[in-house]
């Protein structure tokens, strides 16, 4: 079997002042996951490494990592589609727990503060609540997120500024926004509104390009900017 070099990130940082770099050589054939091949680090090498993943099937959103500095799946990338060599790093922009596991505790902040559920003004029943399929498409799309949070280590304003509610979070409230269900726009506009909100995204569409979903959140940002410019002047007309 042919092997490949991952070249990865190790660091405790209550014990270690900086990160520094540890090679493995792992087997790999076509079949072989970045994630599979972690698995055989530390079940073979390392039993230290320390990485989250849970489901091995791109849906639990726990294994992002960085490889070769673009943030990715580690379930959904393959080593035969990489140099001899991967350089793996914990995901950007979030402080690091232990080699590759980040504290994502304002990820989880930001999704929260846009109140990601359905909001209604209906008095409760057990009669169904019933969606047309076009009512559906309008955000099918933004409702595939898994919350890896790959789109936050892709985005510099995020990088900058981690008050910036961030892609997600604000694809989040667009897609709920959207909803035929929801009546909770307006409790959710403000977030939008607010500095940290919509404009403080700059349109550099990375999170767009990294995302393993084809959620596009870039497109949700920016038709959230045409919803928050649209909301902004109403409250100016009603003074
Ligand atoms: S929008 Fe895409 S990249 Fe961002 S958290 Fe959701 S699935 Fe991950
Ligand atoms: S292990 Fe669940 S998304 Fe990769």
């Amino acid at each position: 079997m042919s092997t490949k070099k991952l070249s990865i990130q190790r660091y405790l940082p209550e014990q270690e002042a900086t990160p520094y770099w540890q090679e493995f050589e792992v087997p790999f054939d076509d079949s072989t996951s970045l994630l599979d091949a972690l698995n055989y680090v530390k079940e073979e090498l390392d039993g230290t490494l320390s990485y989250r993943w849970s489901c091995r099937m791109a849906i639990c959103g726990s294994c992002g990592v960085m490889v070769n500095g673009i943030p990715k799946l580690g379930c959904k990338s393959f080593l035969r589609d990489y140099p001899d060599t991967l350089k793996i790093s914990a995901l950007s922009h979030f402080p690091v727990e232990k080699d590759l596991i980040v504290d994502m505790e304002v990820f989880l902040d930001h999704l929260a503060a846009v109140q990601p559920y359905l909001i209604t003004n209906a008095a409760e029943t057990d009669e169904p609540n019933r969606q047309t399929p076009a009512q559906l498409e309008k955000y099918k799309q933004f409702s595939d997120c898994i919350n890896c949070g790959l789109c936050y280590s892709a985005c510099p304003q995020f990088g900058l500024n981690q008050e910036f509610l961030g892609p997600a979070a604000l694809t989040l409230a667009h897609r709920y926004n959207l909803d035929s269900r929801d009546q909770g726009k307006q409790q959710r506009m403000p977030q939008l509104n607010r500095h940290e909100g919509v404009w403080s995204c700059t349109f550099v569409g990375f999170c767009s390009q990294v995302c393993p979903k084809n959620v596009d959140p870039a497109a949700a940002v920016n038709q959230g900017k045409v919803e928050s410019a649209k909301d902004m002047l109403i409250s100016l007309f009603k003074g």
